[in-house]
């Protein structure tokens, strides 16, 4: 598909809710390159409220009317998971790219549908930027390198107390996004999404061979913790631990992972990056920034490709093996130990 490169690329942003504080930093960084002109959202406060921070001509409250009145040369959707599929149609029906954020569609079945049904019709990237944090980009290539050898075992884990009520008696999992407690599928969906995708991104394409998810905090509709075991084509196992009502744990959770190899070891600590074996080193990293370069880096990339016509890292294709992946573990049984 040819795609003209005009300066700057003309940005319609559909959704301006708490993760679009981050979007728009990223398209800023691109001013040059492309700028959001038009935002949609059926919240007028919320639209206006970001149109006049980051200086949006056009605000509408629904994602048709947009594109209806503005001509785009691509769109950013940051609407809820059950939105995605119907704004990425939109802009299929027009020939307009997308950069979507995860998760592509509620289940994989519809995510395939929508893949399916926009072949040949638009590019679409998914907004998957766990994988492009510093400190993974540094880890996978270090790993490619051979740095520690070829990887036999990992482990991440993924706990907090964020559903443990604080001193006000707040859960502090829910006050940033309270979305998530009325998410069906929470925990996997929404948040252990990126770390799959992550793993991958490390180490290939695994396969699942158990899943527990369990449910038991009140606030919650959807599991809140979970145990997954997969294997990399090398039959090396990987698991992830995760759990969201930790006593001890921070509020909010950092990644931790382990990765062994055959030279040396990587480990993961929340900011620190250390090898150990045949090259140690170590590096600790400006989370805070990390944060917010990850979403720079998948808005460059998009940018980028659009204008090369290279493939994107996150393609539909890369992403529909991730989400194979997550419904995995739905399908596994449940823990016997829910919620009373
Ligand atoms: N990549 C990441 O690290 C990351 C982080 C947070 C959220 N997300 C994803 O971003 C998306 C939005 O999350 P959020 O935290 O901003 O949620 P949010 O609830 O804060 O905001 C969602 C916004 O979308 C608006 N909206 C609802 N229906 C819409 C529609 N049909 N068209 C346009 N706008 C509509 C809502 O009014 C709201 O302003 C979700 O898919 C979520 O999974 C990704």
């Amino acid at each position: 598909m040819s795609y003209p490169p005009k300066n700057p690329l003309r940005i319609g942003l559909v959704g301006a809710g708490w993760v679009t504080q981050h979007h728009l930093p990223g398209w800023k960084r691109m001013a040059d390159q492309a700028r959001v002109v038009a935002i949609a959202d059926p919240d007028a406060a919320a639209a206006q409220s970001r149109a006049a921070e980051f200086g949006i001509e056009r605000v509408f409250d629904t994602a048709q009317r947009m594109f209806d009145e503005v001509e785009l040369d691509a769109v950013d959707v940051a609407a809820p998971r059950e939105f995605h599929a119907e704004v990425v149609r939109m802009a299929a029906d027009k020939g307009i790219p997308v950069l979507c954020q995860k998760p592509l569609a509620p289940t994989l079945e519809q995510a395939r549908e929508l893949v399916a049904d926009i072949a040949g019709r638009t590019r679409l990237m998914v907004h998957e930027n766990w994988r492009f944090r510093p400190y993974y980009r540094d880890l996978g290539k270090c790993l490619r390198a051979g740095r520690i050898g070829d990887v036999v075992q990992a482990h991440l884990t993924l706990l907090s107390s964020g559903l443990i009520p604080d001193e006000e008696g707040r859960l502090p999992a829910l006050v940033r996004q309270p979305f998530i407690g009325r998410l069906e599928r929470a925990l996997v969906m929404e948040i252990l999404i990126h770390h799959i995708d992550t793993l991958r991104f490390l180490l290939g394409d695994l396969t699942l061979h158990h899943a527990r998810l369990g449910h038991l905090s009140p606030a919650m509709k959807g599991e809140d913790r979970a145990f997954l075991s997969f294997e990399t084509a090398r039959q090396a196992p990987v698991s992830i631990l995760s759990n969201l009502a930790v006593h001890g744990r921070p509020p909010a959770p950092l990644d931790q992972l382990t990765v062994i190899g055959t030279r040396g070891t990587a480990i993961l600590d929340g900011a620190t990056l250390r090898f150990m074996g045949a090259e140690p080193g170590e590096h600790t990293y400006d989370m805070p920034a990390c944060y917010l370069q990850s979403y720079e880096a998948v808005i460059a990339h998009f940018v980028t490709c659009l204008r090369s016509g290279a493939d994107f890292e996150t393609s539909p294709q890369d992403n529909l093996r991730t989400l194979e992946l997550v419904e995995a573990a739905y399908a596994a049984p449940r823990n016997p130990m829910e919620a009373a």
